[in-house]
């Protein structure tokens, strides 16, 4: 496996006196994409949100390329290269598709730099450079999808976090957001994707981790997990 950018050790979160991660311990490949799978309420948002520093640690360790980052604020680790593309997209209402591309750049100085990764995302994802001006909550859920990704992609992170790529959206929308993620991480960045859709997730990335009840219980590459029956029959349903 590749150097680790993001290790994780013994981390336990919750909210108020509900623990809902226990012991988690991970790490995340440089250059690679990694996936969380788990059930509906094991802990994934929770764990994307503890690592962006919005729900504090109660315990454990998190490095992100060396450093310590479990105490520090969520604009410090976004300072940092962590971007975190939550769950629902949460564009925002009365601001354009354009306005909210910029406000991930919010903590970026260099006007330059940040056209061209404006530039970048448009690449990417060119209907947004069509809808660039329309409010991003009107835009449909597969271009609010591209505009949260590319508004985290503003922030020019070198590990890029994206809680449920797939939900709500028509497998078509969906092969084509998994074909974007995949040309963003040969463009050299680092992906953590936590997705409800296992057959999608493990066709992305290379390395997952599967999360019940705010344990880690299986961790290993797709290819090994999706030959193990096991997991075939409870995950894919095969
Ligand atoms: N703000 C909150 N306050 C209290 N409890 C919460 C809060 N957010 C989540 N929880 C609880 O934490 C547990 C884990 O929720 P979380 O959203 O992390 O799960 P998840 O794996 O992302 O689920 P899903 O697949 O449905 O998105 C659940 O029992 C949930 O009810
Ligand atoms: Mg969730």
């Amino acid at each position: 496996m590749a150097e680790p950018i993001l290790t994780v050790e013994g981390l336990a979160a919750g909210y108020g006196d509900v623990r809902v991660l226990w012991d988690i311990n991970l790490t995340v490949a440089a250059g690679e994409i990694t996936c969380i799978v788990g059930s509906n309420g094991a802990g994934k948002t929770t764990l994307l949100r503890t690592l962006s520093g919005l729900v504090p640690a109660s315990s454990g360790r998190i490095a992100f390329q060396g450093e310590d980052t479990t105490a520090l604020t969520a604009d410090q680790i976004l300072a940092r290269g962590i971007a975190h593309v939550p769950e629902g997209r949460r564009l925002f209402r009365g601001l354009s598709v354009h306005d909210n591309l910029l406000l991930g750049a919010y903590l970026r100085k260099g006007a330059a730099e940040v056209q061209r990764d404006l530039d970048y995302v448009f690449s990417l994802f060119p209907i947004l450079r069509e809808r660039r001006k329309q409010d991003a909550t009107t835009l449909s859920g597969g271009e609010q999808q591209m505009c949260a990704i590319g508004r985290g992609i503003m922030s020019r992170p070198k590990l890029l976090m994206i809680d449920e790529l797939s939900l709500g959206l028509a497998p078509r929308l969906v092969e084509r957001l998994s074909e974007a993620l995949i040309e963003i991480n040969r463009n050299g960045l680092t992906i953590l994707l936590v997705e409800q859709d296992v057959m999608t997730a493990f066709e992305i990335a290379r390395h997952a981790l599967i999360i019940e009840t705010g344990r880690v219980s299986v961790t290993g590459t797709t290819a090994a997990l999706a030959d193990n029956p096991a997991i075939r029959q409870a995950y894919l349903g095969m």
